[in-house]
């Protein structure tokens, strides 16, 4: 499987650490020293559904292809408009094809996990051309009143197309659960389920994720290399979820390779959940730093816990 296109959307209004100083206990130099993060894109007027689209267009493009070309829509979000009918089926609409569309949620890991089932259609012979996108509106799920959470995250949309040929990817998935991240959910009136609704707001243990990230990250980047009979020197670039540089810089230290080998688009994102690695796939291809045979290996990990890497080599 290869990638053959990439794609993105930001909301238009950018809001500062700054600016989140002016209704929060927080400063910049706190969430800056422990995050990286300065700035963040967060949804107003806009829609994740129009940031969806706009992601889905721009790498439909890139890919030079049709939208009759594309014969399968795998869409992933965490939380959007509607339960039902599934984001996948609102951007299908847009774009004015009627190939099979399905929406997953595998939280932050949810790219590598789509990339995984991707493989699995084309290598099945169910599917040629596949849009992945990965449509995040994580300024919905943060309560805005905690400053251990809001300030975190980012909105954003990344989209890639991926089609048969090119080098095998390797994947490795894992699951185990824990109550580090958790969002609740609506349970609805029923009159027989006297369950109170929940907060639908995100808890987090930060430590605890931080811990599973580094652990979790470093053992499947290692399965997906001795898939692969490759070693960490032979990688050209780590696109790691870009959920904090402290994850980022402890997983690169403890493997001790050079920065150079760990892009980051952090610092002006914040973390867009699992459109945070097509986001920077895609400003990186758009930005030529890609080249033709780059060994690349993608690694996420969240809630659930759940967590993923991806060995692929770069190229049309
Ligand atoms: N601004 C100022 N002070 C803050 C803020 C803030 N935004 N948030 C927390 N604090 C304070 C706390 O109140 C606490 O103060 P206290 O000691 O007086 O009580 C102090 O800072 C330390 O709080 P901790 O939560 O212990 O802060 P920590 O040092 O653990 O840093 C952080 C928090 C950055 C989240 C850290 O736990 C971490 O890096 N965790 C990794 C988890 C992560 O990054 N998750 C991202 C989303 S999940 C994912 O994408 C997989």
């Amino acid at each position: 499987m290869k990638i053959i296109g990439t794609g993105s959307a930001l909301p238009h209004l950018v809001v500062t650490n700054d600016d989140l100083s002016k209704f929060l206990d927080t400063n910049d130099e706190w969430i800056r020293t422990r995050t990286g993060i300065q700035s963040r894109n967060i949804l107003s007027t806009d829609t994740i559904t129009e940031l969806a689209i706009k992601a889905c267009q721009d790498c439909i493009k890139n890919a030079g292809i049709s939208v009759s070309d594309v014969d399968y829509i795998l869409c992933h979000t965490i939380i959007y408009d509607a339960i039902i009918p599934g984001l996948s089926t609102f951007i299908q609409d847009e774009l004015g094809t009627d190939c099979p569309t399905l929406d997953l949620n595998a939280a932050c890991t949810g790219f590598i996990y789509a990339l995984d089932i991707a493989d699995s259609l084309i290598k099945a012979k169910k599917a040629k051309n596949i849009l992945i996108v990965c449509a995040e509106e994580t300024s919905r799920f943060v309560d805005w009143t905690k400053r251990e959470t809001c300030v975190l995250f980012g909105d954003g949309a990344g989209a890639v197309v991926v089609t048969e040929g090119g080098e095998d990817c390797k994947f490795r998935l894992k699951t185990q659960h824990t109550d580090a991240l958790i969002c609740g959910a609506n349970y609805g009136n029923s009159p027989f389920n006297k369950v109170e609704n929940s907060e639908p707001y995100l808890y987090m243990k930060g430590r605890d994720v931080f811990k599973l990230a580094v652990l979790n990250s470093i053992r499947d980047m290692e399965h997906v290399l001795k898939l692969a009979g490759k070693e960490f020197t032979d990688v050209t670039y780590f696109l790691l979820h870009q959920a904090n540089m402290r994850i980022l810089d402890a997983i690169r230290s403890q493997l001790a390779l050079s920065e150079e080998k760990f892009p980051h688009n952090i610092e002006h994102t914040g973390n867009t959940s699992s459109a945070s690695i097509p986001l920077l796939l895609d400003e990186m291809n758009k930005t030529e730093q890609l080249k033709e045979g780059d060994v690349l290996v993608l690694s996420a990990f969240g809630a659930g816990f759940t967590s993923g890497a991806c060995y692929l080599k770069w190229g049309k």
